[in-house]
């Protein structure tokens, strides 16, 4: 078994995102811009955006945290947009999600230039994902597909059970594991609350990339042998002995069904830290299409 170590890879990516950044400094060049634009004050999100904008110092971009109150109408909210996205100073930039509830998510995401669209959400880059183009794939599955590539597992051929059918995560990762290519040409499952029969079907699965959010749903006795464990929940439960109040726990029971596996990702340490890693490489890359 090899643990998929996220916290190491995506230090990794940081480190060659930021010889990229020092290169552009060099040239005199105008180096990379996230904005993060915050509505409300969810302490997740507050801890997501936090983490965002901090890895942009470390890496030497720039970055921009618009927070926004709770109270915030859709139309204030489209004009922050409409602003970002004429500052042509801005290469990038996301709103997190969830919103309150008296904004159209939908409007929003379309509202997004998609060459500054770095989450990958607007319907345009989405589609263009499906379709095989270049485009910004969102984050977490792209770190997923760097963190099969960077450990040289097979997707070939395999069966690649998705849980979970969010539009960030289960959606587009069900569409990346079946392209063509490599990490792809899996014949996928995506599964999700209306599914029959969940744990016969995970129970047939070479590749299991759970985004479910139930801690420890995914149980030692549900997976084969040498399955490849993908674990994409991070529910806060309460925890007195930690200092912030809480911990992070997965989907899966790691201490049970990692003597099965032959690769998975613990959490926190996995697909976590992978995500902010490719927001990053997204925006670098954002960056270089501005550039040219
Ligand atoms: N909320 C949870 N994950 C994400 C993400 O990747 N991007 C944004 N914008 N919001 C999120």
């Amino acid at each position: 078994m090899e643990v998929l170590d996220g916290k190491k890879v995506s230090n990794d990516i940081k480190n060659e995102i930021a010889d990229e950044v020092q290169k552009m400094k060099d040239r005199g060049e105008k180096v990379p811009h996230l904005a993060a634009v915050l509505v409300g004050n969810d302490g997740a999100s507050l801890t997501y955006v936090g983490s965002k904008v901090k890895a942009c110092e470390r890496i030497g971009f720039e970055s921009t945290l618009v927070k926004m109150p709770s109270t915030t109408s859709e139309v204030e909210l489209l004009a922050k947009i409409k602003e970002l996205n004429e500052d042509s100073n801005i290469d990038g930039f996301i709103v997190q999600l969830p919103l309150p509830p008296q904004i159209d998510t939908q409007k929003v995401l379309l509202a997004v230039d998609p060459d500054k669209d770095v989450d990958g959400f607007h319907p345009m880059n989405f589609g263009k994902m499906a379709l095989d183009m270049s485009t910004f794939i969102p984050a977490t599955p792209f770190g997923i597909l760097e963190l099969l590539e960077r450990y040289n597992v097979d997707t070939k051929g395999k069966h690649t059970v998705v849980i979970g059918r969010s539009h960030i995560v289960g959606r587009p990762m069900s569409i990346l594991m079946g392209r063509k290519g490599w990490p792809g040409n899996s014949t996928v499952t995506l599964t999700h609350s209306h599914t029959k029969n969940i744990t016969q079907i995970i129970s047939q699965a070479d590749i299991v990339i759970s985004a479910l959010g139930v801690p420890n749903f995914l149980k030692a006795e549900m997976v084969k042998d040498d399955a490849v464990i993908i674990d994409v929940g991070i529910t806060r439960v309460v925890d007195d002995s930690r200092e912030r109040g809480y911990r992070i726990v997965g989907d899966v029971d790691f201490e049970n069904v990692s003597k099965k596996a032959s690769f998975i990702t613990p959490v926190p340490g996995g697909v976590g830290p992978m995500t902010i890693a490719m927001l990053l490489k997204n925006t670098l890359l954002a960056r270089e299409r501005h550039r040219n």
